[in-house]
């Protein structure tokens, strides 16, 4: 044991994914993530039902983490949980799990807000973004631009002023008739189609900010009109409509990152997030990273996703600086750096 560094448990439940993963002195070990399936009849999570599943999945995904990691709970230095920000019964679960095991085994806490921790994503292996650098953090809950000038020292410089860039994925899909979460099937469908096809209106917000209720109404009122006069549009025209839509709202992200990055001169530039898996996204961000000279770094698809490896990162920065919770911690819905 002499030389080793901390070993960590971290535990992820801000959404609809239960997830433990164990660190050691910086070393990821794992990354164990139960998703939910019971969301998907109705179109999006349900923070009840989400809460339920991970009070049944936490003890199995822990003991999983542990036992593939060959580490005993006597070993662990210290639990780290996500406080926030996310959905307030989902997070409960979490964080009165890591109390409990932390009193019991009389280690450190440690909370790590999850927005941070999917831009910490990225020191999970190598190459890292060197500092400074901005990173763009979209998925289903969020839409961030972050300025990270040090692993704990970062501002948000721009976000979503209402819906998030997964969630215009999702909703549009559902408009189209497309099962939840829809994003990953625009992904599939745009791939034959045409992003030409069709054009919607642009949204313009102030400063770096974004907006996606815009688009979503437009395109509501789009295949309502388009579907007025041919009952078969939608079916017709699916890969062609998944281009163009998928094409706008990445221009909508790659156009604000542009000039984030012309008003900072940062070229170090970074994705985190699950809608940092679509296809259209990463093509852009390619062409744009050879045309401006961008340093672009995308993290593997498990930690773009929610998952409780970046939560062990985050952590693990955390406890060389010292930075422990109190037992008293409660989670925070809404949480800022
Ligand atoms: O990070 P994540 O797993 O969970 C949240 O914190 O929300 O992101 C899920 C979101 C969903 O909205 C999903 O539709 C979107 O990421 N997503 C995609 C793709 N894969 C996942 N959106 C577009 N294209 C994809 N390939
Ligand atoms: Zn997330």
């Amino acid at each position: 044991m002499l030389h080793m560094g901390p070993v960590i448990l971290a535990i992820e439940s801000s959404c609809d994914e239960t997830s433990a993963s164990v660190i050691r002195n910086g070393k990821v070990l794992n990354n164990i993530i139960a998703s939910q399936n019971v969301h998907q009849k109705y179109g999006g999570v349900v923070p009840e039902l989400a809460s339920r599943a991970h009070q049944r999945n936490i003890v199995p995904v822990v003991d999983q983490a542990l036992s593939e990691a060959g580490v005993h709970a006597r070993n662990l230095q210290a639990i780290a949980f996500t406080r926030g920000p996310g959905l307030m019964g989902a997070l409960l679960v979490g964080v009165s799990f890591a109390k409990g095991m932390a009193a019991a085994l009389n280690i450190p806490l440690i909370e790590v807000n999850h927005m941070q921790a999917h831009v910490l994503a990225h020191f999970i292996s190598e190459p890292h973004p060197r500092f400074p650098f901005l990173c763009l953090t979209v998925s289903g809950g969020h839409t961030q631009l972050v300025r990270v000038n040090a692993h704990l020292d970062m501002e948000v410089i721009g976000e979503t002023q209402d819906d998030a860039a997964g969630e215009a994925f999702d909703k549009a899909a559902k408009l189209m008739g497309l099962p939840y979460p829809g994003g990953p099937l625009i992904d599939q469908y745009a791939a034959q189609g045409n992003p030409n096809a069709f054009t919607f209106p642009a949204t313009s917000m102030p400063g770096l900010d974004f907006s996606f209720s815009g688009i979503k109404t437009a395109f509501l009122y789009f295949l309502r009109d388009k579907v007025k006069d041919d009952p078969d549009f939608i079916a017709n025209n699916l890969p062609d409509l998944c281009a163009s839509l998928q094409a706008h709202l990445v221009d909508m992200l790659v156009s604000r990152l542009k000039q984030a990055s012309d008003l900072t001169g940062i070229r170090e530039i970074a994705i985190a997030g699950g809608v940092s898996a679509n296809r259209g996204l990463r093509k852009r961000l390619s062409e744009m990273a050879e045309k401006e000279g961008w340093n672009l770094f995308i993290p593997e698809f498990q930690y773009c996703t929610d998952n409780a490896a970046m939560i062990a990162i985050a952590a693990h920065f955390k406890f060389k600086e010292g930075m422990f919770a109190d037992l008293g911690v409660v989670p925070q819905a809404r949480m800022p750096f």
